[in-house]
């Protein structure tokens, strides 16, 4: 019997499988083997929201998640943070290695080409209204570029597939700004391509009459939060964008469908949600009444907890460094002392700790973003522009893995039997 196996004794039947263990996991599929009657189809498993299985191979990223370990290729999110760019990282995600000084000035100036869209691109987002949510602006209109670029379909050819990388990753901030600007009831600004990555996004957004000045401790602050979102394995979204690639469709559609998933307050619309409850409970002295209602199940704590990070979330650590950089120029948020209040009440009380609930990523950086001068409901799009080289570069992985197929979970029916229809004259 090889080490490296389980064996599995169906009470049903007697029946007794062997099967391998292969770095940590069996097949689901090999539980099939075991049927209690003809044609009953074998053993499923049930897993509802996939807590204990592994949908694919990956090399992007490694998180231990009670050590509090996140590595994108390998490297430390906490030197890719300090040395790294926002470009050099998306890089890195999708070429699995770092680049040479040659490669990634090759690389700024490939996505610089990219950055302008098609003058009907904004005539689409003037169709929203003027107090339409940026995330929905934006994944409306990332969904909108495959009908500007229906070559993307061809996701068959590598060097296609790259030039659509190539696009997503120049135009989706072009698309943000602009969303930003609609919002606002100002003049888009264009892309511009003297100025790099972060300092293009940050004048398209803020620019008005020539009198933006680029505040480099603040854009070097927004750079670190995009670094630190650039990934996170088979998070909610990028489940999505997998999932919706896997049949084939165009990455713009599939990455719509990722932002989409982001979206909601439970992935990366908690950030907006942890700048809401702060105004809500308004001054440190009704932090404590707060937690309580949360205890007791009237909500939640937003920006604590992660189905992954059970010790802390090494991306909240490096936050609350970077609120402390961009505090110090933009003066103290009144909400910080409320957040400190919440964070050091919470971290003592068992109701957090017995559960292993921490900080996350999104418990500091929606004040972060605040004091940078983005509106609340701006932030998820923030993530978004974080987490777009990951989603692609776990789209490409899973179309250059052949064990991949459709997308198509199984599941346990517990509906009505066979019954026959009553014509609806006769329904009682
Ligand atoms: N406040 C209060 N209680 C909580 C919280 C919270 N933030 N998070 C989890 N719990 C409790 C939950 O009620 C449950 O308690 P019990 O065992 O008594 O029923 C227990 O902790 C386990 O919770 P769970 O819902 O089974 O945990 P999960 O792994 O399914 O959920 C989570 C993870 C992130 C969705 C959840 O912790 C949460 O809703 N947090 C608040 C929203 C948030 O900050 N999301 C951002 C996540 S990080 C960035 C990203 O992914 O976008």
């Amino acid at each position: 019997m090889p080490e490296d196996s389980l064996t599995i004794v169906d009470n049903r039947t007697g029946r007794e499988v062997t099967v391998p263990i292969v770095d940590g996991t069996i097949r689901a599929t090999d539980l099939r083997q075991l049927s209690a009657s003809d044609g009953d189809g074998g053993l499923l498993s049930y897993d509802p929201a996939f807590l204990n299985t592994a949908n694919c191979r990956s090399a992007i990223t490694y998180i231990d998640g009670d050590a509090g370990i996140l590595r994108y290729r390998g490297y430390p999110i906490e030197q890719l943070a300090e040395h790294a760019t926002f470009l050099e990282t998306a890089y890195l995600l999708l070429e699995g290695e770092l680049p040479t000084a040659g490669q990634l000035s090759a690389w700024e100036d490939e996505v610089r080409l990219h950055t302008y869209v098609h003058t009907n691109v904004t005539k689409f987002l003037e169709g929203f209204r003027y107090d339409a949510h940026p995330m929905g602006m934006l994944l409306g209109t990332v969904g909108a570029l495959s009908t500007f670029y229906p070559d993307a379909k061809n996701i068959a050819d590598p060097a296609n597939r790259r030039l659509q990388r190539v696009r997503l990753l120049a135009k989706v901030p072009t698309i943000a700004a602009l969303a930003f600007r609609h919002s606002r009831g100002l003049p888009y600004v264009l892309p511009r391509n003297d100025l790099d990555y972060i300092g293009n996004f940050v004048n398209m957004t803020f620019e008005i009459g020539g009198r933006h000045e680029p505040n480099p401790v603040l854009q070097r602050a927004l750079e670190i939060l995009l670094i630190l979102h650039a990934d996170h394995e088979q998070n909610c979204s990028t489940s999505a964008v997998r999932g919706v690639g896997s049949s084939h469709v165009d990455p713009f559609s599939a990455v719509s469908a990722g932002i989409a998933a982001l979206y909601g307050p439970l992935h990366g619309g908690a950030n907006e949600a942890v700048l809401r409850m702060l105004d809500e409970i308004g001054d440190t002295k009704h932090v404590p009444a707060f937690i309580e209602e949360v205890k007791g199940g009237g909500g939640r704590l937003m920006g604590f907890g992660h189905r992954v990070y059970k010790s802390y979330d090494p991306r909240a650590t490096l936050i609350k460094r970077v609120a402390d950089e961009v505090f110090e120029q933009t003066g103290l948020n009144p909400k910080l002392e409320i957040a400190l209040e919440l964070e050091r009440i919470a971290l003592e009380d068992d109701y957090f700790v017995s559960r292993k609930l921490y900080p996350n990523v999104d418990f500091y950086s929606g004040l972060i973003y605040q004091a940078m001068g983005y509106p609340t409901d701006y932030f998820t799009v923030l993530f978004a522009l974080g987490r777009l080289p990951g989603w692609i570069a776990q789209w490409d992985e899973m179309l250059n893995d052949a064990e991949q197929k459709i997308a198509r979970p199984r599941q346990v029916y517990v509906g009505a039997g066979e019954r026959d229809v009553v014509p609806i004259e006769k329904r009682g």
